[in-house]
């Protein structure tokens, strides 16, 4: 993989350096670099015989709602044995860099696997929920202290519904609170750096181009060209854990100069 070339690297960082908001949407490559199984690759060993977008729906829930409970368990204690890889790390960083300026960094991200948050990072948008965070069928209370694993597949709420996973399955709704403060995240936003996702899925899809409307820089960070690349002002080619460390070191040595 060719190295970006340090202007563009330089270019960034400087932009990020005088900025105040900056805004970054991240996606499943922002994990890969923490083994964190995508969709298709947890449908492997006991799973492989299963269909993942027929397991990630209300319909799939109500007609077998063990197999589902017991398929997000299984991905559930992945994620908690994953560890924040340094893309994760260098984004916190950042965060408190802007913050120590005034600034502020809001990641808005697509992930449900709470790394971001292990990381260190705070402003944090989950725009499809926590893989880590169950929820009531009946109340839609919240449960992020459930035992690991569930003592029972599916497992009853108090209320008299059952637990599912807090995430938002193919077919439903963003939630509406995420999507307020994604936009409002995007009012104002000077830089946008979109990374490790394939920018394919609305509306994150489509906050690129918000932000862009509102003068913003857009910068990809992603190895692979992806549908807002011809779109982007600068793209950084490499691995977010490569990447984002060498952006928050350049800032750190713009700040020195
Ligand atoms: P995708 O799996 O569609 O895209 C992952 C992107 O990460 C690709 O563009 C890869 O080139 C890039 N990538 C891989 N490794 C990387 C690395 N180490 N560093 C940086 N980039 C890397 O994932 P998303 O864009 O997150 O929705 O997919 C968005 C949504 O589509 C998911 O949240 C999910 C899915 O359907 C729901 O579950 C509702």
């Amino acid at each position: 993989m060719a190295e970006n070339p340090a202007s563009e690297l330089i270019r960034v960082a400087e932009r990020l350096r005088g900025g105040r908001r900056v805004v970054a949407l991240t996606g499943a490559g922002v994990s890969a670099e923490s083994k964190i199984p995508t969709f298709r690759d947890a449908m492997s060993g006991l799973w492989a015989s299963f269909d993942p977008q027929r397991l990630a729906t209300p319909e799939a829930f109500e007609a077998d709602p063990a197999t589902v409970s017991k398929w997000y368990d299984f991905r559930r204690e992945k994620c908690a044995q994953a560890l924040p890889n340094p893309g994760h790390l260098a984004l916190a960083r950042l965060e408190g860099l802007l913050e120590t300026r005034g600034g502020r960094l809001d990641i808005l991200t697509q992930n449900v696997d709470g790394l971001h948050q292990r990381a260190g990072s705070k402003r944090i948008t989950e725009l499809h929920g926590s893989i880590m965070r169950w929820r009531c069928t009946r109340t839609n209370a919240r449960a992020d202290d459930l035992p690991m694993p569930l003592p029972s597949y599916p497992m009853p709420s108090p209320s008299g519904g059952w637990y599912r996973p807090d995430v938002v399955w193919f077919g439903e709704m963003l939630p509406e609170a995420a999507l307020a403060a994604a936009w409002e995240a995007l009012e104002g936003c000077e830089v946008f750096l979109s990374i490790g996702t394939s920018a394919v899925v609305y509306p994150a899809a489509g906050f690129a181009d918000e932000a862009r409307s509102r003068g913003a820089l857009i910068v990809e960070v992603n190895p692979e060209q992806t549908p807002l690349t011809s779109r982007a002002d600068v793209v950084l080619r490499g691995l977010s854990g490569v990447v984002l460390p060498q952006l928050v070191d350049a800032i750190m040595d713009a700040r020195m100069a």
